[in-house]
């Protein structure tokens, strides 16, 4: 029984095989509109989410399975003090998946150790957010023709985004590579990813504080929301939320072909101006998820 608790629990093939999927299903969905006939996908969400979540639903349905969970950790049990141990237990009687998400890092992964059906971290505090990978490579993937080669940009909370913190684990792996890390010194990324993953893997990469001197260069810019959930104090976070504005002006010093990718929820750092830019793909990207995550549950099912 496999999990997915980090984009590295999948090779770099396994990963192009899973896109490859995701592809066919995106051209042919009624090819497999029947091929989760009787089962169930249970989601656990102990944190807010729309897209996360919905798309799970969205996708086990558009399989023919079946869904069922809870939205919040305040209308399950764990309001009673149940553990995520025991809650799997009784998850893993009830469904044959769950995607689970969790404000503590490494909840998923000791759901994991508890369970008898394939977990999915959904997102586990500020540590790592696996189908947003996917959701993220498979973008670049479908509207770059591969991934490799490029030059991405991550701007915004670099310290506290988990989607962050996965896309860099995931990417590399893949050729010619170049980060340019676009944050506010309080929100640079964490040490660990700077030295045990880009220094240990020599990967090119830039710091910078300002978006415009990163822009011309850039091939994908990932823009990310300021975490206000992962801050300790709120004038701290209403002091950082601004710092990062993409509108049209700034666009001007952006490539014809660059592409603007967001995991979204966005609150200010992308003007809704830019949305008809036919560089911004935040929603085109939302919308892939459910397809690499209709992927996702067939692989760990063992049905395609
Ligand atoms: N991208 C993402 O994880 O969105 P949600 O928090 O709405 O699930």
């Amino acid at each position: 029984m496999q999990h997915l608790m980090s984009p590295m629990d999948m090779t770099v093939d396994e990963l192009e095989d899973l896109m490859r999927l995701a592809e066919s299903i995106e051209s042919d969905p009624a090819k497999y509109a029947h091929a989760c006939d009787g089962r169930i996908l249970a989601t656990c969400f102990y944190e807010p989410s729309t897209r996360t979540r919905l798309s799970f639903e969205s996708a086990m349905l558009r399989l023919g399975g079946q869904v069922l969970g809870f939205a919040d950790a305040d209308s399950s049990s764990a309001a009673k003090g149940e553990s995520v141990s025991d809650t799997i237990r009784i998850v893993s009687s009830y469904a044959d998946i769950c995607a689970m998400r969790h404000p503590k890092e490494g909840a998923p992964l000791v759901a994991s150790s508890r369970s008898l059906i394939p977990v999915i971290n959904a997102g586990d505090g500020g540590h790592e957010h696996p189908t947003q990978t996917l959701t993220d490579l498979y973008t670049i993937h479908s509207l770059k023709g591969g991934i490799g080669h490029l030059t991405i940009g991550l701007c915004g909370d670099l310290k506290f985004g988990r989607t962050v913190h996965s896309l860099i684990n995931a990417l590399v792996r893949y050729p010619d590579i170049t980060f340019v890390l676009i944050s506010p010194e309080e929100l640079k990324i964490p040490s660990y990813l700077r030295e045990d993953v880009l220094m240990a893997n020599h990967i090119p990469f830039t710091e910078v504080e300002k978006l415009e001197d990163a822009m011309p260069d850039l091939d994908i810019l990932y823009m990310t929301r300021v975490q206000k959930e992962r801050f300790f104090n709120e004038e701290d976070y209403l002091r950082m939320k601004g710092f990062y504005i993409l509108d049209k002006e700034k666009l001007t010093l952006a490539k014809e072909d660059m592409l603007i990718l967001h995991p979204l929820p966005r609150v200010n750092e992308i003007s809704v101006e830019v949305d008809d830019d036919p560089r911004a793909v935040y929603f085109k990207q939302a919308k892939k998820g459910v397809f690499i995550r209709q992927a996702l549950i067939l692989r760990l099912l063992e049905i395609a």
